[in-house]
């Protein structure tokens, strides 16, 4: 096979990559019929695409149905600490382009961005709506068919460019697929954001206090999951709705500076910045420990942090440690980027499995469907929602319960009394 262009770590780890990306296909089933069907159908045939997402072997599983599809496909990172080195050596292997190096530094981040819009894409892969961005303000002649958004803050961000009027293109909120936010955001997030500080930081959950700032999908699966592991659990909301709902799930609500007096250990999934800041952590207590599950790294305000600490050392990898000058250690994971994927390995692969099936219908959806769209953001539709989740529950050992004929007839009436 020709080599194909790319900026990875290190080829010479492509075999643990294969093996890896073997691992989590085992674990893909949906994913693994929908590459099968593309193999036979090709309706990605002859279409570029360009991926800006978390290069995992559960995104290698994506990238290789896409090219079963018949597409043409690039791929680069879509944060800085999320690519396994052996799975983009692995897929430069098999022949697919990848610019991603765990650990680089914003300016190759953006090259490397550059490096897959310059294949001129009909479609773009996004998470965190970085690359959709870039079409925006530096490529806005760039003709495109439209873009998928993997993630709750791309979403919101791509949302207000269409309230705005400035979307050119249309866009699927792949986020907002029930069998993606329901599934990926609460069990994904939940499980592997607690592996992640489980993996940096080695602490017992059990009878610890821990704080998860925000309730929306990504707070209930973080909160649902510490519980069950036996920890006393804070939440700190601006929603009433979303307060009560997790008072009601057996947490405490409190304000995020009472929260910040109680905690061990803090979580934060809002999507917002600064949500932890210096009045905060002058409160905090020794040892407290803070790990962030948003997308960006900007919800500790590390910087504050950092002017308040007398010193910083990376204690154990991905485990910062910040002397404040009374004395008190006050610890981050990983950098206060995500930590699921910045400490451990992101969402295992039976979750994403829903999700990509979902990104890969919504491209096959949007090559059929993009000359009726606007420059909207849309959501796939509910058929191809359901599809994924029939064939998840199959794959699950799981059967559908069908409705009787009487059953169809009772529900269609409305002078059916007892
Ligand atoms: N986002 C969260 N977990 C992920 C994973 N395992 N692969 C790709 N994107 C992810």
């Amino acid at each position: 096979m020709e080599p194909v262009p790319n900026d990875i770590a290190d080829p010479s780890l492509a075999d643990l990559g294969h093996r890896r990306i073997e691992w989590a296909a085992r674990r893909m089933a949906v994913l693994s019929a929908i590459q099968m069907r593309f193999e036979k159908e090709q309706p990605l045939a002859g279409k570029r695409i360009a991926a800006c997402m978390h290069v995992t072997s559960e995104t290698a599983n994506l990238m290789l149905t896409l090219r079963a599809g018949g597409a043409e496909v690039v791929l680069c990172a879509s944060n800085p600490l999320s690519t396994q080195d052996d799975v983009a050596a692995a897929l430069v292997d098999q022949g697919i382009p990848v610019y991603a190096v765990r650990g680089e530094d914003s300016e190759t981040f953006y090259r490397h961005i550059d490096a897959i819009l310059d294949t001129d894409p009909h479609i773009v892969f996004d998470d965190g709506a970085d690359t959709t961005t870039v079409l925006h303000q530096e490529r806005a002649e760039q003709p495109i068919v439209g873009a998928l958004e993997e993630t709750t803050t791309g979403v919101i961000r791509l949302k207000a460019m269409a309230a705005d009027g400035v979307l050119r293109f249309p866009v699927v909120a792949v986020n907002d697929s029930a069998t993606k936010h329901l599934f990926d955001n609460r069990h994904g997030t939940g499980q592997s954001s607690l592996d992640g500080i489980m993996r940096a930081a080695n602490v017992l959950f059990a009878g610890r206090t821990v704080v998860v700032a925000g309730y929306g999908d990504c707070g209930w699966g973080i909160a649902e999951r510490a519980k069950g592991l036996g920890a006393h659990v804070i939440v700190t909301e601006i929603d009433p709705v979303r307060a009560v709902s997790a008072a009601m799930n057996g947490h405490r609500v409190l304000s995020s500076l009472d929260a910040a007096r109680e905690g061990d250990i803090f979580i934060t999934a809002t999507g917002n910045i600064h949500v932890f800041r210096e009045e905060h952590f002058a409160v905090m207590k020794d040892g407290a420990i803070m790990a962030n599950a948003g997308h960006f790294d900007v919800e500790l305000n590390l910087s504050q942090l950092g002017d308040m600490a007398e010193a910083v050392r990376e204690l154990r990898p991905n485990l910062q440690e910040y002397l404040m000058d009374d004395g008190r250690r006050l610890m981050v994971v990983a950098e206060g980027r995500l930590v699921n994927l910045g400490a451990a390995e992101g969402h295992p692969a039976d979750v994403m499995d829903m999700s990509f099936s979902a990104q890969a219908l919504s491209a096959e959806w949007l090559l059929q469907t993009h000359e009726t769209l606007d420059n909207q953001v849309y959501v796939m539709p509910e058929e191809l929602d359901n599809e994924v989740a029939r064939l998840k529950l199959e794959a699950m050992g799981g059967g559908l319960e069908e409705l009787t004929a009487e059953q169809v007839n009772y529900l269609a009436s409305w002078n059916q009394g007892t």
